[in-house]
């Protein structure tokens, strides 16, 4: 059975080619009024003008079912190229103690931080990890986001850490949609190891065995580059053995400190270099030249009340800017895209236009998704959401709400989202 979607009072398209939008490009979404999207077998056959698309339909349809999107908004699915969503508990206590005046190194410091959240998942069972990151996926999807990555990080161990993979590929398999997996075993040294003796345990134990593993194994890895995590050089190793074993890369960069990461991520041709809290003039003309997506991460900074990163220089330098949530337990408990665009408007002055960029063709992108899912065009997987709006600006700045009503995942249409 066909699915003939009509009547959307705007259709963002994003229709362009298979790749990032940068600097001014960002401002494109390919609106069409009255616009329509016709899929068969998960994929889009058709978007455009209803009267163009449901005219002649197709020979060889077995049946249509059409919804009537009238009133609404219709965009490709949202993407979020970045989250920690395997955790066991939320950090109530460090952010209560932060608001009272503590630092994150504090936090960490005194027990907090990465490391407790560690001491948790590796008590926690594998069943319940797997349980609380599905409803973490719904909750992800209610707010329109049918692509979501999620990382590893809070194990660093063999053991642990497969035990984070496994959770999320469970919890994927029980949502639905499309969640590419990270290993972030270099998120922070783990308690009571030897930093040299942890490096070589990513490079000689886990990387290995969990890049041929089957089942469960990421597709991704990444690097917590910064003073509270690894060195300029601890990341080139562990990235350089995960490109050996077939991963893409990924890397956390720039965020609490200017370490150098978004260099050794473009030089070694990471996807994304993401928060970019301190990135320079000069890592701006890397990103310009680069493949590399950069994707900042407002709900960090808005959490954690610190200023922005330079979105404005970076996108004048002609960068590829995408969003994400980075939902996590210690700096960042959004998990809404929309409210992540209504943060990166008014605190980073993207423009609406540049914001939904950022959160689906550039989001994909981000995930070397660019040229399967992020915008509405024939032959990408139709992955789409739903808005109770006639206007795409209304997203960002009904900061908080939740204008997402349905969201087509995979071709199939799911309606409340439960
Ligand atoms: O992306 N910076 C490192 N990792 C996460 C925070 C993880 C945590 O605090 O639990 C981040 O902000
Ligand atoms: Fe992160």
């Amino acid at each position: 059975m066909a699915l003939l979607l009509t009547h959307a009072a705007q259709l963002l398209t994003l229709a362009g080619p298979d790749r990032a939008r940068r600097g001014a490009e960002m401002a494109e979404l390919g609106v069409v009024r009255d616009g329509a999207v016709l899929i068969e077998a998960g994929q889009i056959l058709r978007a455009g003008p209803t009267d163009e698309v449901a005219r002649a339909l197709p020979a060889g349809l077995a049946g249509v079912e059409e919804r009537d999107c009238r009133g609404h908004l219709l965009t490709p699915g949202l993407c979020d190229s970045h989250t920690h969503l395997v955790f066991a508990a939320p950090r109530l206590d460090d952010y209560e103690r932060r608001l009272a005046g503590a630092s994150y190194a504090e936090l960490a410091a005194g027990g907090g931080g990465i490391r407790s959240s560690v001491a948790r998942l590796r008590a926690a069972a594998e069943a319940d990890l797997a349980a609380q990151a599905s409803a973490w996926l719904r909750e992800a999807r209610r707010h329109g986001t049918t692509t979501i990555e999620v990382k590893s990080g809070y194990g660093l161990d063999l053991a642990s850490e497969r035990k984070s993979l496994r959770a999320a590929a469970q919890a994927a398999a029980a949502v639905g949609g499309d969640v590419p997996r990270t290993f972030l075993g270099a998120h922070v040294v783990p308690a009571g190891v030897e930093r040299a003796a942890y490096v070589a345990a990513l490079v000689d134990e886990m990387l290995p065995a969990f890049a041929a593993a089957s089942g469960y194994a990421p597709e991704f890895a990444d690097a917590f580059c910064d003073p509270a995590g690894f060195t300029l050089a601890e990341c080139r190793e562990v990235l350089l053995a995960a490109r050996r074993h077939g991963l893409k890369l990924k890397l956390h960069a720039e965020q609490f400190a200017h370490t150098g990461g978004l260099g050794l991520g473009i030089e070694l041709g990471a996807v994304s270099v993401d928060h970019l809290d301190a990135a320079s003039p000069a890592d701006a003309q890397l990103l310009a030249r680069a493949a590399t997506v950069a994707t900042l991460i407002p709900g960090a900074n808005f959490f954690l009340g610190q200023p922005y990163p330079p979105a404005r220089m970076l996108l004048a330098a002609g960068a590829a800017v995408a969003l994400a949530t980075d939902f996590n337990p210690g700096t960042c408990p959004i998990l809404s895209l929309p409210l992540v665009m209504s943060l990166a408007c008014s605190g980073m002055r993207l423009s609406p236009a540049e914001a939904w960029t950022a959160v689906t063709i550039n989001g994909a992108a981000a995930l070397a998704r660019a040229a399967v899912c992020g915008s509405l065009q024939p032959g990408k997987r139709a992955d789409l959401a739903l808005f109770a709006t006639d206007d795409y600006r209304a997203v960002p700045y009904y900061a908080g709400h939740n204008l997402c009503r349905a969201v087509v995942q995979k071709g199939v249409w799911l309606d409340r989202m439960e």
